[in-house]
């Protein structure tokens, strides 16, 4: 586990994560309870896990915790009442949760497609919906987005639905920027997370392959991110995409020709 960096600006604001109970969404609340903010972990679980409810009690951070599938308008409008009603405003959303479906174009059934268009980029649109009443100026928005949202990932549905959440993104921040409210999108590459241990070794061997830092990530250095978007240290930051993959978007394949290139020339 990478080393979870405290932001300051942070203490006591109230931010909502969604898919927060494992993997990045884990590591977000993990960096915002460290820097003494307030949390609203959600997921789809009735209750906490244990697992984050263990490791907030030794931070300075306030958790809470509220059981909240994306898709759901009704949940969305009940978790809204009761921010509202608790705590008057909210500062932060990170529409973190979704999901991967690893089918290309000739092998995804409808079903599939529609689920993961439901979460992956519906839940995040509902989410800003539901929470951007509570938001004050400086408040922000922050969506997980992917370097399959940059390229052509052959996994058809994962990635039109990353693609279309840089729509909504840049919509949002057009839209809510001048009421002080930020929005960006932050793109990982290949991050060690439950998420991506299902996914085939080959898959992770290609990555690290056109990865120019030769490594894979860790779910702290994405939530440094998310924390940075979060605090007033990104006052001024509105409407941007930020990979953090190691360099995989930037060089865009280009690594791979050039390592041939240079062992050819190695061998003369
Ligand atoms: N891990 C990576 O390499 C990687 C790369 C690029 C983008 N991402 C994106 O980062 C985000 C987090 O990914 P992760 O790797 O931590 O995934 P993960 O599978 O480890 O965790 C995702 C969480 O989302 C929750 N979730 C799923 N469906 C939900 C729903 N309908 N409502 C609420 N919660 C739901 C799950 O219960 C889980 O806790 C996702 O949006 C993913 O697409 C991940």
């Amino acid at each position: 586990m990478a080393k979870i960096l405290e932001l300051p600006g942070l203490s006591g604001k109230t931010v909502v994560i969604t898919g927060a109970a494992r993997g990045q969404g884990y590591a977000e609340a993990l960096v915002l309870l460290a820097s003494g903010a307030r949390v609203i972990a959600t997921d789809l679980a009735e209750t906490c896990p244990a697992t984050l409810a263990n490791a907030a009690a030794k931070l300075p951070g306030e958790l809470h915790y509220a059981q909240l599938d994306v898709t759901s308008e009704t949940e969305w409008a009940a978790l809204a009442k009761f921010l509202k009603k608790e705590f008057t405003q909210v500062h932060g959303l990170v529409n973190n949760a979704g999901i991967p479906f690893r089918g290309r174009i000739g092998e995804i059934a409808r079903a599939d497609w529609d689920s993961v268009i439901a979460i992956n980029l519906t839940g995040s649109m509902l989410g800003i919906q539901a929470i951007a009443p509570l938001m004050r100026k400086g408040a922000s928005i922050v969506n997980i987005g992917s370097s399959a949202g940059l390229n052509a990932h052959h996994t058809v549905a994962y990635t039109a639905s990353k693609w279309a959440l840089r729509g909504l993104t840049h919509v949002t921040a057009t839209e809510f920027g001048p009421r002080g409210i930020r929005t960006n999108i932050v793109h990982p590459g290949y991050i060690e997370t439950p998420m991506t241990a299902t996914a085939p070794a080959v898959m992770r061997d290609a990555q690290l392959a056109l990865t120019p830092l030769e490594r894979t990530g860790q779910p702290e250095e994405v939530a440094a991110v998310v924390a940075f978007l979060l605090s007033d240290g990104a006052a001024y930051v509105n409407g941007a995409e930020i990979p953090v993959d190691g360099g995989f978007t930037s060089s865009a394949g280009v690594k791979y020709m050039s390592d041939i290139i240079k062992a050819s020339q190695q061998k003369k």
